[in-house]
């Protein structure tokens, strides 16, 4: 089958690779139809993939059609039209029983002391290969397989696999108050989700980005926008929207990559555990660099708020930390890989009937896998209006 292989930094070509089979009784091979390139792929694309190895496949937001099935599967059989979603997780152990399936005890990488397995995510997370390809194997396919019904275009549900659950999530745990306020960090992908839905709910939402298109998406949602590079000081002036307190929760959705930020070229260690065997240096910026936007964050955030965390700083545990800032300021600060299954019912019923969400429009580029290595380049550089790039195999 094609699929989209990492080769080097911003290096990705279509290869042949062998047809995924069935090797566990839970597993499922899906044929995908539709599949979604991320934020998170980017990282993997510029600065973690020594992590992926020379031909592992990428991507992890996939729906499609189910191939076959595992002598154990029930849930699902050939036919069925499903979303798969990004966290490998097995829904009976400790971890899933609580609602943290991205903590799943089953999956879990523990030779890294990682969490639940991920599609496409390097040897980081389990080597799972991705879903950017014309099938993928599912392992724990009872629970993952998550059936959508027919009619609808799979822009309807796609979004079921990633986007959607980790906004809802950022938002749920955001904790905002009734009538309160949020302010989102990033308007990319996850930050336009993560802003759509807090509206949805009830909250007033102040956005912030620099790419002028996504600001207007923004707007034009509704969400009070902000673009950073035309403030100095861009704590004081949300402080200045929200009575001089601040709004009552931050939403990171921009993550290791923030723009603008000052500092040079320094190495950043993956991990900071001792003898790890990651312990690479890896990242291209400093610590305190990187974390440019999390301290606005902790500046923004009024007294005794929240901060959620959507964006990956996957760079390392030795970033410096304003522990005093965020303990005066009483400061919750929560994240996290998405506990997708977790969220799935609470989400469905506004895809199903209206589009409440937008979801169908949300897409900007429609691809065929071929040309994934142009879709990459487009959503790198931010070329042409890019909002989300769909892959269609
Ligand atoms: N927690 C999870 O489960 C999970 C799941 C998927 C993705 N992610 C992460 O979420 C993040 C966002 O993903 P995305 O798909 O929306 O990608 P993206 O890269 O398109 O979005 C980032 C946005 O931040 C903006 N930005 C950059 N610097 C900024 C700054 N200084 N101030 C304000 N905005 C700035 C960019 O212009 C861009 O629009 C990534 O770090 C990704 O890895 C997390
Ligand atoms: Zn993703
Ligand atoms: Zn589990």
């Amino acid at each position: 089958m094609k699929a989209l292989t990492w080769h080097g930094k911003r290096d990705v070509r279509v290869d042949d690779v062998p047809d995924p089979v069935i090797q566990e009784p839970n597993d499922a091979i899906i044929r995908v139809t539709t599949t979604a390139i991320c934020g998170s792929d980017l990282h993997l694309y510029e600065v973690l993939g020594m992590f992926m190895g020379e031909g592992a496949t990428l991507g992890h937001e996939p729906m499609g059609i189910v191939e076959e099935v595992g002598t154990g599967v029930t849930h699902v059989q050939p036919g069925d039209r499903v979303v798969i979603p990004f966290t490998i997780c097995c829904g009976h152990c400790w971890m899933c029983d609580r609602g943290f399936q991205s903590q799943c005890e089953t999956t879990q990488v523990r030779g890294q002391g990682l969490g639940a397995a991920l599609f496409g995510f390097s040897k980081l997370y389990g080597g799972v290969p991705g879903a950017q390809a014309e099938y993928l194997r599912v392992p724990q396919a009872n629970y993952m397989a998550i059936k959508v019904p027919e009619g609808p275009p799979d822009e309807r549900f796609v979004y079921l696999s990633d986007v959607l659950p980790t906004s809802w999530q950022a938002v749920e745990y955001a904790s905002i108050p009734e009538g309160g306020t949020v302010a989102v960090f990033g308007l990319g992908p996850m930050g336009q989700m993560s802003s759509r839905i807090a509206l949805q709910k009830g909250h007033r939402v102040i956005g912030v980005d620099l790419v002028p298109e996504r600001l207007e998406m923004a707007r034009s949602f509704g969400i009070e926008v902000l673009n950073e590079d035309d403030h100095g000081n861009l704590p004081d002036v949300i402080r200045e929207m929200t009575d001089g307190r601040g709004p009552d929760a931050v939403i990171d959705a921009v993550g290791m990559e923030a723009h603008g930020s000052p500092g040079g070229m320094l190495a950043q260690t993956i991990t900071g555990r001792q003898g790890d065997p990651l312990r690479t240096p890896v990242m291209e910026r400093a610590g305190t660099d990187r974390l440019n936007v999390l301290y606005k964050a902790i500046d923004t955030v009024r007294r005794a708020g929240v901060i959620t965390l959507i964006g990956h700083y996957d760079g390392g545990m030795s970033d410096p930390m304003p522990m005093l800032k965020l303990f005066d300021k009483q400061i919750q600060l929560r994240m996290g890989q998405a506990n997708v299954k977790r969220w799935v019912d609470d989400i469905m019923p506004l895809l199903t009937d209206e589009d409440v969400l937008g979801v169908e429009s949300f897409a900007t580029h429609r691809l065929p896998l071929e040309e994934a290595p142009l879709g990459y380049e487009i959503f790198r550089r931010k070329l042409d209006g890019a909002m989300k790039i769909l892959l269609k195999p």
